[in-house]
């Protein structure tokens, strides 16, 4: 279901399979989109980010059997049915959003195209054209990536994209461990918009892997499978205390409760 027009943040949990969790048992929040940042009531500063990978990673996890939250910025992406859909159309309130959703979350994979900078003073009413030149000071928007980390338990898996025009893979490879992420996802501004991109993929106990000129969906299935892999091996390592135990276990946190 989609609700019409965007709400500065709205959720809406879309169908009653949405506590739905898979052998695997993560419950997913993804980000997705390109924030708005805005400048006057009708005016704002974006990205050319068409939140389709965002969107394939929803499906891929949902399709894997996951719990998905899809945190959305504006696209014009159909959101899968089974996902509880939260919009949020500024680098603010996705942040809020993040904040909100990620305590009971396994796994963060932040896709979205968050703005960078925002305008330190938006104009209450729609500015008028005077001729002169005209000077917006921005200031920086919350690293949501960065205040994940920093909030991070043992066992929840954090995913980040990386895109960059030169020095992919090490510039990529700093954000991974600059960010304390468990996995990045680094492309080429070619892949914005694209149906097809070429991606490299590092976690953090594992080379590089390089999955080229693949259609988004196939990318998206095994971002999802890394995940998993990454997961499993922490819950593994990791059993939870009683106290710890989620109140929906998955089976697997359920083996460790009672074996
Ligand atoms: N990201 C975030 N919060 C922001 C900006 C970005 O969580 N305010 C996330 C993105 O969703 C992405 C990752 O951080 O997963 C990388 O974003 P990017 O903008 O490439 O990295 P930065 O560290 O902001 O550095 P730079 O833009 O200079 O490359």
């Amino acid at each position: 279901m989609l609700v019409a027009g965007y709400s500065m943040l709205d959720e809406c949990p879309v169908s009653g399979i949405k506590n739905r969790v898979s052998r695997i048992g993560m419950r997913i929040v993804i980000t997705a989109g390109g924030t708005r940042e805005y400048i006057d009531p009708v005016r704002y500063i974006s990205n050319a980010s068409s939140g389709r990978m965002g969107y394939a990673l929803a499906r891929a996890a949902l399709k894997a059997g996951h719990e998905v939250t899809l945190i959305t910025a504006p696209t014009a992406q159909e959101p899968p049915s089974e996902a509880t859909i939260v919009k949020a159309e500024t680098a603010a309130r996705m942040f809020e959003a993040v904040k909100k959703h990620f305590s009971r979350c396994d796994c963060l994979i932040m896709a979205a195209a968050v703005a960078d900078y925002t305008p330190v003073r938006p104009a209450p009413t729609k500015l008028k054209k005077t001729g002169q030149n005209l000077t917006i000071k921005l200031k920086p928007t919350p690293d949501i990536l960065k205040w994940a980390a920093e909030h991070k338990n043992k066992t929840r898996i954090l995913v980040g994209f990386a895109l960059e025009d030169k020095a992919l893979r090490a510039r990529a490879e700093k954000k991974l461990h600059e960010k304390n992420l468990d996995m990045i996802v680094a492309n080429c501004p070619a892949a914005i918009g694209a149906d097809k991109s070429t991606v490299q993929i590092k976690t953090l106990d594992s080379a590089w892997v390089k999955i080229e000129n693949a259609a988004k969906s196939a990318t998206a299935k095994k971002i999802i499978a890394l995940a998993e892999k990454l997961h499993r091996r922490r819950t593994d390592s990791c059993p939870p205390r009683p106290a710890e135990v989620p109140e929906r276990a998955s089976p697997r946190s359920r083996r460790f409760l009672f074996s």
